[in-house]
């Protein structure tokens, strides 16, 4: 090894001495280098039959974003008429399953609109939305936030519970939010808040993740959107009421609500 130094240090040498103004042209390093290195197999070259064979064989892949196709109109006049558009859905696989449809409830006429992911166990059961414990932060924050439960609108992205409350897939999204989409439409609220990353996704047609989102407007159909953490969520990470609080009192501005200390 120290033989192998010696060598590289003799030849940087005799080369500054032969270039004196060009030390570093690696042409000629390489030039006197290449006694010492291992020959380098030839580069095979691009179109060699095995690798375009071996290219040809791979599945093509498809571009990652796919315009949606715009959905089709839900035709509901009013907020009944939807729901019983809904009833006895069958558009998916969770209708197996569910035990009620869990369409939102609240006033029609709601200034504020509230969307969540899907129901879960509690809601499954009463046909209501956010009435476990998420609920429960729920009415919280909407309090804390100066309305009652009654003058909002609380809906889901998805109306029937997927088993094990697991997240819903796009499939089961792509069948259930044209029915959010109409809800909105009919109540034409002055601000949605959404609940976490999978509301946030459907409605804002976005990749970004819920901590990326949250607390800065953004818009649906010209209605301004708050997206703010899932109650779910803020019940696993209490360290995070803050930022949601810090959202909703930008709501709460819009309304002429202000924090009283
Ligand atoms: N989580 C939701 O997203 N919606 C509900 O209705 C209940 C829990």
């Amino acid at each position: 090894m120290a033989e192998f130094f010696d060598q590289i240090c003799r030849i940087l040498s005799e080369t500054a001495a032969k270039y004196p103004g060009d030390p570093s042209d690696s042409e000629t390093i390489r030039e006197f280098f290449s006694d010492l290195a291992a020959p380098v197999p030839e580069a095979a070259p691009a179109s060699a039959p095995a690798v375009a064979e071996e290219k040809r064989s791979l599945p093509v892949q498809k571009p990652e974003t796919v315009p949606a196709p715009a959905p089709a109109p839900v035709p509901a006049a009013t907020l009944v008429q939807l729901q019983e558009l809904l009833k006895d859905c069958q558009r998916c696989e969770l209708c197996r399953r569910r035990r009620n449809i869990v369409f939102g409830e609240g006033d029609p006429d709601a200034r504020l609109m509230f969307i969540g992911e899907a129901p879960g166990y509690d809601e499954d059961i009463q046909g209501r939305p956010f009435v476990g414990r998420a609920g429960e932060l729920l009415n919280k924050m909407i309090t804390a936030m100066q309305f009652t439960r009654e003058e909002v609108y609380i809906a889901n992205v998805i109306k029937c519970r997927p088993d094990d409350n697991r997240t819903p897939n796009p499939v089961e999204i792509d069948c259930c939010i044209p029915f959010l989409r109409r809800q909105i439409e009919l109540i034409r609220p002055e601000v949605i808040v959404v609940l976490g990353a999978v509301a946030a996704k459907a409605l804002l047609n976005t990749e970004s993740g819920i901590s990326r989102l949250r607390g800065r407007w953004c818009s649906y159909e010209n209605i301004p959107v708050m997206p703010t953490f899932h109650p779910a969520y803020l019940l696993r990470n209490e360290s995070s009421k803050k930022d949601a609080w810090q959202d909703l009192q930008q709501v709460m501005a819009r309304f002429g609500k202000y924090h009283r200390r």
